[in-house]
């Protein structure tokens, strides 16, 4: 199974966020994620399409999986697609028709997504599995980085990648979010889970990318322990 790293440019340094790009893509990263706050979905903001922008022009051949936590992702999906988001994550309890939006992004050409947050069963999502690339599971209520991991979270997973077995959907990415670093890396990979977003656990580290192939090894190591398939 492939697994994927993200780290989130939220536990970035701010000062120099292009430097920052630089520094993950040289990580040997998968993707760089990025967390979109509207201050109405969750009581944050972030950033906008500008910095989007700034990400795609810096590294250009890393591709950006923009994590829309906005209540009308609708309206602005468009703006990150223009700005160069590879992949959009929009979320099951946002106010849109999901089903049309999914649709809409999957016109640009690009990678669809859809979240849950962690109250969200994941049986909702199954109606949307053939419409997505990849599912993302929050591991914390969304909102802040720098949180502790909720190991309710995991029999979720191990539900949504039976399913899309069940399915056939075997490349189905199943993403988790909030407070991973290489044990709950481990643990999530263990349920299911082959995309690890992170940030306070690898942007504290002077070497990025020896903590990127360290929760790589671990998710690799511990992929399907407890799925019994
Ligand atoms: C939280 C965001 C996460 C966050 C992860 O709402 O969606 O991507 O940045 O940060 P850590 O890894 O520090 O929990
Ligand atoms: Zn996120």
């Amino acid at each position: 199974m492939d697994i994927a790293i993200l780290p989130s440019l939220l536990a970035a340094d701010c000062g120099c966020l292009a430097e920052e790009c630089r520094r993950i893509a040289a990580s040997g990263a998968e993707a760089l994620h990025l967390d979109i706050m509207d201050a109405h979905f969750v009581p944050n903001l972030s950033f906008g399409p500008d910095v989007a922008a700034m990400a795609h022009r810096t590294v250009p051949l890393l591709p950006l999986n923009v994590h829309l936590m906005m209540t009308e992702p609708h309206r602005y999906a468009a703006r990150f697609m223009d700005a160069g988001a590879d992949t959009v994550q929009i979320h099951l309890e946002a106010a849109c028709d999901v089903s049309a939006t999914l649709t809409e992004i999957r016109r640009r050409g690009v990678r669809t997504g859809v979240t849950l947050k962690p109250a969200t069963p994941a049986e909702a999502v199954f109606r949307f599995l053939t419409q997505v690339d990849e599912v993302l599971v929050m591991t914390v209520e969304p909102g802040y980085g720098g949180q502790t991991f909720m190991h309710a979270m995991l029999p979720k997973l191990a539900v949504i990648r039976r399913e899309a077995s069940r399915l056939g959907l075997e490349n189905l990415r199943i993403l988790v979010d909030g407070g991973i670093n290489t044990e709950t890396a481990a643990a999530c990979a263990a349920h299911g889970a082959n995309g690890f977003v992170a940030g306070s656990a690898l942007f504290h580290l002077a070497d990025l990318q020896a903590g990127v192939a360290a929760m790589r090894a671990a998710a690799a190591t511990a992929y399907g322990r407890e799925l019994g398939m």
